[in-house]
């Protein structure tokens, strides 16, 4: 989908015209990949500035701002763009200094951007996936926890090679075979009542979505556990989701082409959808306080 454009972007604690936030071809992070960034839906707002100031920390990036400042940054620019749905892509690079590998000399820029961007996984009644001929990233070359837009390099093989297969999506396993995640959502299992999803030790990305389905599980009463698994017990699951701020919660329908259950979005699937949506549109209380509030004249509530 091409993105559409808004007024304005943040930019180094300014806002700016949409058009004027380019950068140089010269810049360290066209040639190296050397970003952090974000992408969020007015949810859990500190959450996701936090993981993107964990991302810069574990890439020495020194990012000159608060995560204060950071989210204040954030209701800002939503404020004078004022879209629905309303989607945040926050963005920490090394910029235009000098051209060898070493960053040091590349001023960290940072930019929020605001847009409108509905789902991102489509497909009624769920989604077709394979598992991935890539892995995700082996430990200790690729940081899994650092959101870096290098490994969406990674991310691209993944879902070029799934959609050039007809599938919506791939899911991939780590470097021993074990379930890792999608190229942009983290994935859950739910067997004979029990909700298993992968620890991050898998290469998986600390997502926000992932948390807040942990703990909507749990606060529900539902059996839930964070441990390896293998690649068939995809197959011969009850039920099978996606998690991710683009993603949201995802039914998946089959596997490999093996249907997962009876080829319908589960029970257990459908009760966190609910509540999830529920609590990320406003109708349902905020009982964990993930909403942060912004001024906006959209035409409809510029929620999730
Ligand atoms: C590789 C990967 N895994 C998982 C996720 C889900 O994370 P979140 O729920 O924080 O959006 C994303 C999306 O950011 C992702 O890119």
């Amino acid at each position: 989908m091409p993105i559409q454009t808004t007024s304005k972007i943040w930019h180094n604690g300014n806002l700016i015209p949409w058009e004027q936030a380019t950068i140089h071809v010269m810049s360290h992070v066209i040639h190296y990949g050397s970003s952090v960034f974000e992408g969020i839906r007015c949810f859990r707002l500190p959450e996701h500035m936090q993981r993107l100031l964990d991302s810069a920390k574990i890439y020495r990036m020194e990012i000159p701002f608060s995560l204060e400042e950071l989210c204040a940054g954030v209701v800002d620019v939503i404020e004078a763009n004022g879209v629905t749905p309303c989607y945040i892509r926050p963005i920490a690079m090394r910029g235009y200094g000098e051209i060898g590998v070493s960053p040091k000399g590349s001023p960290i820029e940072v930019y929020i951007a605001n847009f409108p961007w509905g789902k991102y996984i489509s497909g009624h009644g769920g989604a077709d996936v394979c598992i991935s001929s890539w892995n995700r990233l082996a430990p200790n070359t690729l940081p899994a926890l650092a959101k870096a837009g290098a490994n969406y390099m990674n991310s691209q093989l993944i879902h070029m090679e799934a959609e050039t297969n007809g599938y919506q999506e791939g899911i991939a396993l780590d470097v021993n075979g074990l379930v890792s995640e999608g190229s942009g959502e983290n994935v859950f299992v739910v067997r004979n009542g029990v909700i298993y999803t992968p620890p991050l030790c898998n290469s998986a990305l600390s997502g926000i979505t992932r948390d807040s389905v942990l703990t909507i599980a749990r606060h529900l009463g539902l059996p839930v556990t964070e441990q390896s698994l293998p690649r068939e017990l995809l197959y011969i699951a009850d039920e099978v989701f996606f998690t991710g701020t683009a993603a949201e919660v995802s039914p998946i329908r089959s596997v490999d082409r093996v249907v997962i259950g009876d080829g319908k979005p589960g029970e257990i699937t459908k009760k966190i959808a609910d509540e999830f949506f529920g609590i990320a549109n406003g109708l349902k209380p905020d009982r964990f306080g993930w909403l942060t509030p912004v001024k906006s004249n959209a035409a409809e509530p510029v929620t999730a």
